[in-house]
């Protein structure tokens, strides 16, 4: 009985990605093969047939590939002509790309508190941020669940503001039966390994319904150049590999397959959790009417978070923090002066979450220990 249990321990990993890659390794490596016959690893056609792809996917116009998610928040907001002296509003309990982006372009974030059931942008405490010199609403869908849209778009219409989704978490997820990315002028996307749809490395996407948006994005993922050595504006070098196209092509195509996975074990948490009598105890995630969340994460509320955090470690089960600090009290937004108990659903829920393992081929006997020590715990 023990050399199994170890055994079962050992294996258990809080994202198994190897899991994922052991039945489409073939394709996988066929397609890198493809690339290095070809010597062609910037942009291309590769890069070209993935961003149509990418777009059909998605249904919207135009997809742009870049070399990271955060590098698609920063060139979205250039593209939009936002610098010093603008302000956006975001939220802070994200990754840090989120309001880094806005910072290291020399514009403010102006941090709103989320709604404590979503984790998502508070659109009724949206608009008091708003001064003459807000440029743009920068909502994330934290998880894989949208932001409530037709709250947000409501307040950015009532100002003519743009709003850039940050969709790097939920790329498949849908709001009133519309995916994400297809509510802001421009939504961005990360291809980070962990992700839904990850790479093997770094990647991100840019996606716009508006031609001249996405002819400036194309623009200045490389240094502002149409043709070799003229630079119509000052861009950067942000380019999706060729390589990370060619692989993120043949992940497409099972990404419905995948999000079905994280679905399949997110209702299966949500039953175990009944079972074992666990739902007055922990906080399960939202699953609202008219949200199809694909989550990237499931992350339960607990108060006593850290301590159930180490029993299940001493039991072989792994879990993660996201996200432990808020932004606003991130040495690296300091001056921005924000003080403790200004974002109280923001400050609550660093000190309150935690994610649970869900990745699409966690097995049915994994997630019932995993239950079980939960209910263990709080015996
Ligand atoms: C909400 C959010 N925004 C932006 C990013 C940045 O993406 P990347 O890691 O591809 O730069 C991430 C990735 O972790 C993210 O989770």
């Amino acid at each position: 009985m023990v050399p199994t249990q170890l055994a079962e321990k050992k294996s258990f990993q809080f994202l198994d990605l190897k899991a994922q890659f052991s039945p489409i390794r073939e394709e996988i490596m066929a397609a890198v093969t493809r690339v290095l016959e070809s010597q062609h690893f910037i942009l291309g056609p590769e890069v070209s047939a993935f961003e149509q792809e990418a777009a059909s996917y998605l249904r919207c116009k135009y997809a742009v590939g870049c070399a990271s998610g955060s590098d698609a928040l920063m060139l979205a907001l250039m593209a939009l002509g936002i610098g010093r002296g603008d302000e956006v509003i975001t939220v802070p309990f994200t990754f840090v790309a989120t309001a880094g982006s806005i910072a290291r372009l020399g514009a403010t974030p102006v941090f709103v508190d989320i709604d404590s059931d979503t984790y998502n942008i508070d659109p009724a405490a949206l608009e008091a941020a708003i001064t003459v010199r807000t440029k743009a609403i920068m909502p994330v869908h934290l998880f894989g669940l949208a932001a409530d849209m037709d709250g947000i778009l409501e307040v950015a219409r009532r100002h003519s503001l743009p709003v850039i989704e940050d969709a790097a978490q939920a790329i498949g997820a849908e709001y009133k039966g519309k995916k994400v990315g297809n509510f802001g002028v421009i939504s961005c996307f990360s291809f980070f390994p962990s992700k839904n749809l990850g790479g093997a490395g770094d990647g991100g996407l840019i996606t716009t319904d508006d031609a001249q948006l996405a002819q400036r994005l194309k623009l200045l993922r490389a240094h502002g150049s149409r043709s070799k050595y003229e630079y119509e504006i000052l861009g950067v070098n942000s380019r999706l590999d060729a390589i990370q196209a060619a692989i993120l092509r043949i992940k497409l195509t099972y990404l419905d397959d995948w999000t079905e996975g994280r679905r399949r074990n997110a209702v299966r948490y949500r039953d175990l959790a009944s079972q074992f009598g666990l739902d007055a105890r922990i906080g399960l995630p939202a699953e609202l009417v008219g949200y199809k969340h694909v989550y990237n994460q499931f992350t339960i509320r607990v108060k006593q978070r850290d301590d159930l955090r180490e029993f299940l470690s001493s039991n072989g089960i792994p879990t993660e923090i996201y996200y432990p600090f808020p932004l606003h009290l991130q040495p690296a937004f300091a001056g921005l002066g924000y003080k403790p108990r200004s974002m109280p659903a923001s400050e609550t829920a660093s000190l309150e979450v935690l994610s649970l393992p869900i990745f699409p081929e966690l097995s049915g006997e994994q997630q019932e220990s995993i239950m079980s020590s939960i209910s263990e715990f709080f015996e």
